[in-house]
């Protein structure tokens, strides 16, 4: 039997039919022996949530020298005729005429041997995780969301640009950079008494992005409509099941596009990702939706169907200030909202997704364009129940002056940001843009309680092992 002809199992059993031989292959979850007379294998091979259910018949030639070596784990090909089931829970099994074992999984050091393991001790074994039904889920739905936010701005016009990973410039201003540097850390060069990167490798101190928004503004500049989709850096010092240290970020970066533009875009482009995710993810979203939140299909449902809430940031103060509720964290006009008060605003006040828009200037960064009353900037925070803040955008400052004033309240240095300042110097345009946390995304749409488990190789503070 060539390679060739190998069937996924998902394939196999949506076209729903009877076939005369049928070659698979896949990884053993389940095996099962009846009366000493037949085994029953549950075949998995990542193409879909369901397994294939084997029928192995003892008496067949390959059954003797393989017998062994068949258990949860182990790695085999079969042929077989794929006929209906008579048993319960599957419409069609594959009675085998041939097995092969390519990779065999000692029963007594293979982990995944139960049924459920805690996300926990899964964490640990992040390159056997894959293996089990929730993360398999996982994975497909991050793949199809991928595949979905390239398609909505794909549609629209929008070009994909590659921004830099190693960068000089801190985008959000929070000095939550990851360093890059080739200076031997036990022998700084020190020229007084501070690190001498001129003698480093890019020649001035340089680290991994926090955004790739800066470097968008260059390009919606000439191209009108672009989006970056990348990986994204941040030192913060966050262990909550939010953070990542190493996130995917989508940002869109539109010219001609103002605050409400922006925010009509975050909104519809929300309601596209968890419409085709229903649309191409549904088994997987069933299993979620009963194994991990039984309210997440309901909630996705009411995502697409209804408006989001929009109120500015005073009026969210106000809510805040009237809901008697006692908060770990006290807000006043001038504070950050903590995922305390996001959460409570769009999951207890509006029960739906709610967007914030017009904050204190203060507490944002430099590059937001000002609103006429001197206090508040053009940003908005998409907020989701259950979840906080999903997406953080804005328009952005388009007029030189003001943007060189906004830099010096900020202490940065219009030298280094000179790039930036030209795009206001030269054929400057109003333009907006927003960036979607792509792993808060994923934990929202499956249900997921910890980002850790929503990304492959999860990136935490104490914790790139693997
Ligand atoms: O709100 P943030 O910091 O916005 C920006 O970086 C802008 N430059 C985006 C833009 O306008 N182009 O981050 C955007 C989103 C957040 O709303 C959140 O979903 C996600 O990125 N995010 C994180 N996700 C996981 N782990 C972290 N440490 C994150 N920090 C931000
Ligand atoms: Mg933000």
């Amino acid at each position: 039997m060539k390679k060739k002809n190998r069937k996924k199992i998902k394939d196999i059993l949506s076209q729903c039919k009877e076939e005369l031989e049928v070659f698979v292959m896949g990884w053993i979850r389940t095996r099962r022996d009846s009366k000493g007379e037949f085994s029953f294998l549950e075949i998995n091979d990542g193409s879909c949530l369901k397994n294939l259910q084997v029928i192995l018949d003892h008496s067949i030639d390959s059954y003797e020298c393989n017998s062994v070596k068949l258990h949860t784990g182990s790695c085999v090909s079969v042929v077989g005729h794929l006929v209906n089931s008579p048993g319960k829970g599957q419409q069609l099994e594959l009675q085998a005429t041939l097995i092969e074992v390519y990779g065999e999984a000692d029963p007594d050091h293979y982990p995944l041997q139960k049924k459920h393991h805690s996300f926990e001790f899964l964490r640990d074994i992040a390159h056997l995780r894959p293996r089990t039904n929730t993360f398999g889920a996982v994975m497909r739905v991050r793949n199809r969301l991928s595949f979905a936010i390239h398609n909505f701005f794909q549609d629209r016009g929008f070009f994909y640009l590659h921004t830099p990973i190693i960068t000089t410039n801190d985008c959000e201003g929070a000095g939550e950079m990851f360093q890059v540097t080739t200076l031997n850390l036990d022998s700084t060069p020190i020229v007084n008494g501070k690190a001498d990167y001129s003698q480093d490798f890019f020649g001035e101190k340089a680290g991994l992005t926090v955004s790739g928004q800066l470097e968008g503004e260059v390009y919606a500049m000439a191209l009108s409509e672009v989006y970056t989709f990348g990986p994204t850096f941040r030192a913060e010092n966050s262990n909550t099941s939010r953070h990542l240290s190493e996130f995917w970020m989508v940002e869109p970066e539109m010219a001609f596009y103002d605050l409400e533009d922006d925010m009509n875009l975050a909104e519809e482009l929300l309601r596209y990702l968890f419409k085709d995710v229903l649309s191409y993810c549904i088994d997987d979203l069933e299993f979620f939706n009963k194994q991990i939140d039984k309210t997440i299909l309901e909630r996705h449902q009411g995502i697409i169907e209804n408006q989001f809430e929009r109120i500015s940031y005073s009026e969210a103060i106000k809510l805040l200030d009237q809901s008697n509720k006692s908060f770990a964290y006290s807000v006043e006009w001038g504070s950050n909202l903590q995922s305390e008060h996001e959460r409570y605003i769009s999951e207890v006040v509006f029960k739906k997704p709610v967007i914030i828009f017009d904050y204190p200037e203060e507490i944002k960064p430099f590059y937001m364009k000002g609103n006429n009353d001197g206090k508040t900037v053009r940003a908005m925070d998409v907020l989701l129940p259950k979840l906080g803040e999903i997406i953080g955008g804005s328009q952005r400052e388009d007029d030189y002056n003001a943007l060189k004033n906004r830099m010096k309240l900020k202490n940065l240095s219009s030298d280094d940001y000179k790039w930036y300042l030209d795009l206001r110097r030269f054929g400057s345009a109003p333009h907006a843009g927003f960036g979607l946390g792509f792993e808060r995304l994923v934990q929202y749409v499956t249900g997921m309680e910890n980002i850790r488990d929503v990304i492959p190789f999860p990136r935490t503070p104490k914790n790139a092992k693997f």
